[in-house]
Order: structure tokens, then sequence, then C-alpha cells
């Protein structure tokens, strides 16, 4: 068989970093070698991302590079295989065809475990091939068991699509239904990726709480009831799970995080608004205070555990006080970490037929105010690190020579000197000092116990 390049880019979330490394180990008995470069690839794979109107035209200029890549390849008497997966591949397949036909194959997220045969078409030639079909049988069952290694930190899918429709949101649309894998292909994935050296493991998802698979048992498992067998997998120290939703936090899984310590006390909570308006024109089907209860719980099951969220500024009709309640949220959880959007419409979903009211410079205003307090808190809570001693999982050299980084259970970044034989490997390391994005400390003995709690103020 002849050696063939394949460069796989990734946009987007966690979900389609997954898919690009299965797209690899389902191509390599195909003669396919991973590549750095477009320029050194037979084929490029772009994994893209419909979410924000910015994501979706960040693929349009890229495939307009490519164009000329390819132009020049075939002048030379090669050519390059040009294929676009994932969510933009989903939603706007046919408008991706007629506005860059030089593209010779699209494939959705659902369908590309038949990328072998779709190339195989495209190589016979004609207009470009697609497949955005969302098929009754489940990709997975298609896919060859993952091969290469990811490292010390893994992902590992365990639930697909979505059924909530939030009013702002296109993944229903690109990603389908709800599924769940079953648990015993789970645990299989699981105990191959801590063979080939996983410490960590994040289970994931794009409503990942909302998992029900079916079990040994034949009876249907909860995310809470997965956590502790994907745990008790032998080599992994550490769980993690994400994205998950306020609405599907259940009492397995405040349970999980009370009684299985490989599950890291640190959760990433999307709750995008912190006013009741605002939540309810998005379909969220939660409240402030109900989303504080959550935290409530699941911070009294694991008094260590610290929060992150998913936000959007300028939803239609956004008030400043709406906008005040998400800050008020934001002290009250004393969220750590977040990621925080200015709404963008998006073609098909209810929320694009609202008047887009809020004026950019509003939203960016917004966008500032919030990401400075997250800042702020996350400041405050590194520097309450200072002078304990953390289990850190070193996953890659540091910065400077003789040193690794890694992270500690609430996602800090952290450098410490260590030799190389500490990659892959949990060590507890005493932290020295705080600086503005990372953490920086020595590998010592035993781990203390955890830093100073951010309590929720407003909860009894
Ligand atoms: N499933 C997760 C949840 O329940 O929130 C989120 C998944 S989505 C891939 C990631 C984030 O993108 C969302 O939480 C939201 O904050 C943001 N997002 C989604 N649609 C958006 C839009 N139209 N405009 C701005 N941000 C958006
Ligand atoms: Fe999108 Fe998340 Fe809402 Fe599903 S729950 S529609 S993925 S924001
Ligand atoms: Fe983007 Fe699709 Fe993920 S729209 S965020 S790649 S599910």
């Amino acid at each position: 068989m002849s050696h063939k390049g394949l460069h796989v880019r990734t946009f987007g979330c966690q979900m389609n970093v997954y898919d690009s490394a299965r797209m690899v180990d389902l191509l390599a008995p195909h003669g396919y070698t991973p590549v750095d470069t477009p320029e050194a690839a037979d084929m490029v794979v772009l994994n893209t991302c419909h979410i924000r109107e910015k994501a979706s035209e960040k693929v349009f200029s890229e495939l307009g590079r490519l164009r000329q890549l390819k132009a020049s390849k075939r002048a030379a008497g090669g050519d390059m295989v040009l294929a676009v997966a994932g969510c933009v591949a989903q939603a706007q397949g046919e408008e991706l065809m007629n506005r860059a036909p030089w593209v010779d194959l699209v494939v959705g997220p659902q369908s590309y475990h038949r990328l072998p045969e779709l190339i195989a078409q495209a190589a016979r030639g004609g207009r470009g091939v697609m497949d955005a079909d969302f098929p009754a049988e489940p990709k997975f069952d298609h896919l060859p068991d993952t091969t290469e290694g990811q490292g010390a930190s893994a992902f590992l899918a365990i639930q697909e699509g979505c059924d909530k429709f939030c009013t702002f949101c296109v993944v229903p649309y690109t990603r389908g239904a709800e599924y769940s894998r079953p648990v015993d292909a789970i645990l299989a994935e699981a105990r191959r990726l801590a063979d080939t050296g996983a410490r960590e493991i994040t289970l994931i998802g794009q409503n990942v709480n909302a998992y029900h698979g079916t079990g040994p048992d034949h009876g249907t498992w909860t995310l809470g009831h997965l956590i502790r067998a994907v745990a008790d997998v032998e080599g992994v120290e550490r769980v993690r799970y994400t994205t998950s939703h306020p609405k599907d936090v259940d009492d397995t899984l405040v349970a999980a995080h009370a009684e299985v310590p490989a599950l890291v006390p640190f959760l990433h909570l999307a709750v995008q608004s912190g006013s009741d308006r605002v939540l309810h024109a998005m379909n969220r089907g939660h409240t402030a205070d109900t989303f504080r209860d959550v935290a409530r719980r699941l911070k009294e099951a694991r008094p260590d555990l610290q929060l992150s969220s998913d936000f959007i500024v300028g939803f239609p009709g956004e008030t400043e006080a709406d906008f005040e309640a998400t800050m008020a949220l934001i002290r009250d959880v004393g969220f750590l970490q977040a990621c925080s959007f200015k709404f963008s419409a998006r073609p098909g979903t209810p929320a694009a037929a609202l008047t887009d009211d809020v004026p950019d410079a509003t939203k960016t205003e917004r966008l500032h105010r919030l990401q400075t307090l997250l800042a702020e808190q996350q400041r405050g809570f590194n520097e309450s690190c200072v002078g304990t001693v953390q289990p850190v999982l070193f996953d890659r050299p540091g910065r400077h020579d003789g040193q690794l980084a890694g992270r500690s259970p609430w996602m800090q970044p952290v450098h410490a000197a260590l030799p190389e034989t500490a990659l892959g490997r949990v060590v507890p390391v005493r932290i020295r000092e705080a600086l503005p994005n990372s953490l920086a400390g020595e590998p010592v003995e035993a781990p203390s116990p955890a830093p100073r709690t951010t309590s929720l103020r407003t909860c009894a």
C-alpha cells in the first residue's frame, strides 16, 4: 500500500478533537499517516465548527487558501483530496459545495465512518461527494478500535447530540438527537486508553450528563454510575466530564462527586445567564436560583469543588439589569473560569428570528466586565493555592529546560523542575508562586488538603 499524508485541522469543541483522532484511526489502514502541514498532505480534512458566525466564516477563508495549494499541487503533477467534515458540513453542506466547488467531499459528524468509501467515490471524479445523513445506526458501531494513544490525558466520547434545543444553539441540528454509547464499549475504550498511557480520562458529550447508556446488566446507567466504573479501570487516576447541563445533575452524579476520589473537584457546568427572563427566552429549562441550588448540592457533596461555566452576553433583549444578574451569579457561585461569548445569531435557530437589539459596543463592554470579574476570581483562587501541596498530572515539557508542565485538579497550569521520567505521572507539588495564568511549584512527597474553597455567598 502506498503511503499517503493526512492533515486534519480541527475547529470547535472537544467532540471535534475526538472525532479528528478517530478519523486518523479510521484512515490508517488505508495507508494514511498524519502529517503536520497541508503542504505535505495528500488529503486535508477540515473538521469544522458552526457554533458562532466567526467559527463558520473561518472555514471559508481556510478553503480559499487550500484552493491555491491544491491548484499548485496539480500544476506540479500531483493532487490533494480536500474534505470538509464536522458541523459546518452538516449545516451548510450544499452551500459549501456551491461556494467552494474545489472541495472533493463533505461529510457530517454522524457519517465520517464512511470516509474510506467517500474518498474512493471522490477519486472516481465528477462533482464533489456529500454525506450529511443522520444514519440510524450510530457511527460508533462502525469505527475501528482506538489505536493511537492520546497521551496522559485523553478524551473519551460517551454521548452525542442534544435534545435540549436552547434557542440560540445549532448543536441539536448539526449533531442530531441524543445518543448514549453502551457501557461495555466505553469501558473497553477506557482500558485501551489506560494501556496506552492515559492517567486522566475526560468523558465527553455535547450534553454529557444526559448520559443514559445500556449497562452490562441490560439496565440503564446514568453518568454517576458510569464514572464509578471508569474510575475503577486500572491505571486511571483522574476522571473528568464535560460539557454538562444543570438540568441533568441527578442524585447519582452528586453522590459520585461525594464518593469517587478520582473524580476531580472541578466541573464545567454551563449556565449562559443569571437572568431568569433571559434564561427563559433561551429555553434553558432552569432559573438562576435552581442553578445556585445545583451548585450548592455539588459543593456540599465535595467541599473543594470549583465550577467553570459558559456565558452568552447580549442575547436579544438583554438589559443592563439582566446582565447585572449574571454578574451577581458569577460572584455568588464563585466561578473560576468561563468560556464567554457575544450572542451570534445562527441561521435556523429560534433566537435568529428575534431582533438582535443589543449594540455590538454594549456586548463588547459587557463581555469585558464579565471576563475581568472571572479573572479576579481565578487570581484569588490561584493565590489561595500558594503554600499548599497539590497533585499535578505532568503531560508536557515546560517552557524552560529541566521543567515539566501539567494541570492541577482545578485545571490550573502548573510548572515544576522535574525530569522527563515524570511525564505522564501525577506528582505532588508544593505551590510556591501564583503567576497571572499559571502556578509554579516544586515536587514533594505527599499532597496536603485542598486550598480554601470559595463559598456560595447567597446560599444557606
Ligand atoms: N451543551 C453545552 C450547554 O449546555 O451549554 C454547550 C455546548 S456549545 C457547543 C458551547 C457554548 O457555545 C455554549 O454553552 C454557549 O455559551 C456558546 N454558544 C452556543 N451558541 C451560541 C450563539 N449562537 N452565540 C454565542 N454563543 C453561543
Ligand atoms: Fe446547545 Fe448545550 Fe443547549 Fe444543547 S444544551 S442546545 S448543546 S447549548
Ligand atoms: Fe462547534 Fe459542532 Fe462542537 S458546532 S462547538 S464543533 S458540536
